[in-house]
């Protein structure tokens, strides 16, 4: 069988960035098993900046009867090796193409699906944004369903201004998700995964 090629991030190595998507995979199962949601149902899930679909097989595999959407502007330099043709190939050689819908649309500007999902997933997406990520985050809660998780895992780099960027955000975001709970990766040689953290939030109705 192929194996998928889910691309190298900017600022990364192929090595480092397959390290770091080994370690997040395990951070966002351990996520999911917590989580009120039965595993066995066809819940619809929506992978926002899905590059070449890491994340949305680690919850594809994890849910086997979930609907899977990605979407992905596929024109950032945060992933080489990133396309839409790529994320289909790698969804059919993992089994999981037939329920998998991805889209190429910008979250900030394009037409996104107008349905509501159970379960929204991002991985190393919103720190690209800057301060529009706030905007996004609004965005992204307007397409939870009531009692619907987002699980952001991200790199809250701290700044001078922002010494504590994990804490800065999850206040500024509070009047629209509470903050369930928080899993931080294992100690890594790789220097920046000290930063990345897995936010699970849940909308506020
Ligand atoms: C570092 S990659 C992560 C890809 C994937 N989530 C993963 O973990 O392998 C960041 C992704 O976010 C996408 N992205 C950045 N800004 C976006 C936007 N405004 N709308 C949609 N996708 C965006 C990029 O195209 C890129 O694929």
């Amino acid at each position: 069988m192929d194996k998928p090629d889910f691309g190298t991030y900017h600022h990364s190595s192929s090595e480092d960035s397959e390290r770091l998507r080994e370690t997040a995979e395990p951070m966002f199962k351990e996520a999911f098993s917590r989580l009120p949601v039965d595993r066995e149902k066809a819940i619809s899930i929506l992978d926002v900046g899905c590059g070449n679909g890491f994340l949305l097989s680690v919850a594809g595999m994890f849910y086997p009867a979930s609907l899977l959407t990605g979407v992905d502007s596929f024109s950032g330099e945060s992933l080489h090796g990133s396309s839409i043709a790529q994320a289909r190939k790698n969804m059919d050689t993992l089994g999981i193409g037939a329920r998998t819908t991805i889209l190429e649309v910008d979250l900030l500007n394009g037409k996104l699906p107008e349905e509501k999902f159970d379960l929204i997933i991002s991985n190393l997406v919103l720190h690209n944004l800057q301060g529009k990520r706030f905007r996004a985050y609004r965005i992204i809660r307007e397409m939870l369903k009531d009692g619907g998780y987002f699980l952001n895992g991200d790199l809250f780099i701290p700044t001078w201004a922002l010494p504590d960027k994990f804490s800065h955000d999850m206040k500024k975001i509070s009047s629209s998700f509470i903050l369930e709970f928080t899993i931080e990766p294992p100690s890594s040689p790789i220097s920046f995964l000290k930063h990345y953290r897995l936010a699970v939030l849940r909308g506020i109705y």
